[in-house]
């Protein structure tokens, strides 16, 4: 990808703090063999303060430990809090690279201007994690399908009992080697329906990535596990009719004609990995709707043979083909259903882009080592 000048800041001064005892190489490499999601983090961390007088300001790298925290510090009480998900990955060459660094740098900036808080500019939330990769790059597995995922996050330090925006804040950046979020690789996922909660309401925050929303799918979540289904499926709060979104990914579903549908709503995440994976599949000529999209919709097109294949597509979770939608009172699908075809071959483009195994066309990729 091109760099446009406004991501070019190399006079950024980070402030570099080693970690006098990272983890032995031997037990890194064990690590790396087999990373389980977000369990295990890399020897540094990324932290910038900002304050209402001083705006951003302190760029540092140290050593990943405990934040300081003060008990009265905003965050606690009111949760104002946001974050972003990316991944490290690591080319045949050794090279690390990232996808649409941009994207993620402007929807934390959407989600900080609804959550009442300060901007990032775009070129130091990309010089943070270049930082970050420049300390720790040999925590970036090689192992097929594994990748480091990097977290993002900020909020609201100032020690202040009042309701109104923080004027303290900090950002920071943490990473975890990981593997696929659901385990078996590409295995057919089962989805719970949740009809008892919704995720997010009209002119609330659902489009943010913030904490808060998170939160407030955890009971539906355990209801899906309870289930021994692995993500919620939330429907729209006014209606309940209407698909939104999974707990922590979006939601696609795959028409006979090949046309892909995925729900349109100001409630939900703008999720990187669905645009891209509709940007692919646009190129190949399917035609792609993001429209209202019913939950009867989903059941008689499913009924009909019209509706062929569903999937989930996140940062985290990649392109995952959903087997069975699993309601109350019915069920689409099985939990044995083997992964679509469509699903899998957007999945396999979009991978393959990711670790440099096929051309980046579309100029996605972002070199971090270099
Ligand atoms: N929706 C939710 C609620 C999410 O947490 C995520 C994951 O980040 C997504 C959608 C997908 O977004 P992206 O593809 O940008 O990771
Ligand atoms: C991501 O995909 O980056 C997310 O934030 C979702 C969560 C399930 C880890």
């Amino acid at each position: 990808m091109t760099i446009p000048l406004q991501m070019a800041n190399k006079d950024l001064v980070f402030q570099v703090n080693p970690n006098p005892s990272p983890m032995p190489v031997d037990k890194r490499q064990e690590v790396l063999d087999k990373p389980v999601f977000g369990t295990v983090f890399t020897d540094h961390m990324v932290d910038i303060c900002w304050s209402e007088t001083g705006g951003w300001h302190r760029p540092r790298v140290q050593p990943y430990g405990p934040i300081p925290l003060d008990p009265a510090a905003a965050v606690l009480h009111y949760g104002q809090e946001i974050f972003e998900g990316m991944k490290a990955y690591r080319h045949s060459d050794g090279s690390i690279w990232t996808f649409r660094p941009e994207a993620n740098a402007q929807r934390m900036q959407r989600s900080a201007a609804r959550m009442a808080m300060p901007e990032l500019p775009v070129d130091y939330f990309i010089r943070s994690l270049q930082e970050l990769i420049a300390v720790d790059g040999d925590w970036v597995p090689s192992a097929p399908e594994t990748s480091l995922y990097i977290r993002p996050f900020m909020f609201a330090k100032e020690a202040f009992l009042g309701v109104r925006p923080a004027k303290k804040i900090a950002f920071y950046v943490i990473a975890s080697p990981v593997g696929p979020y659901f385990g078996g690789n590409a295995k057919p996922v089962s989805i719970w329906l949740s009809t008892n909660y919704t995720r997010a309401g009209r002119g609330g925050t659902g489009a943010a990535k913030a904490g808060g929303n998170y939160a407030a799918s955890l009971l539906a979540q355990s209801e899906a596990a309870e289930q021994g289904c692995q993500q919620v499926l939330f429907l729209d709060s006014v209606e309940g009719k209407y698909l939104e979104e999974l707990g922590g990914m979006n939601v696609v579903l795959v028409y006979k004609d090949g046309t892909l549908v995925t729900p349109a709503s100001d409630t939900i995440l703008s999720g990187i990995t669905r645009d891209s994976v509709l940007a692919l599949a646009e190129a190949r000529g399917h035609k792609v709707e993001r429209r209202q999209v019913s939950i009867d919709e989903w059941r008689k097109g499913f009924d009909s043979g019209d509706i062929v294949e569903a999937f989930a597509c996140g940062t985290a979770a990649t392109v995952v083909p959903i087997g069975q939608l699993k309601a109350p009172d019915f069920t689409i699908g099985s939990a044995d259903a083997p992964a679509g075809e469509v699903t899998m071959s957007l999945r396999d483009e979009l991978i393959d882009i990711q670790y440099g195994r096929r051309p980046d066309d579309h100029g996605w990729m972002f070199r971090l080592d270099a």
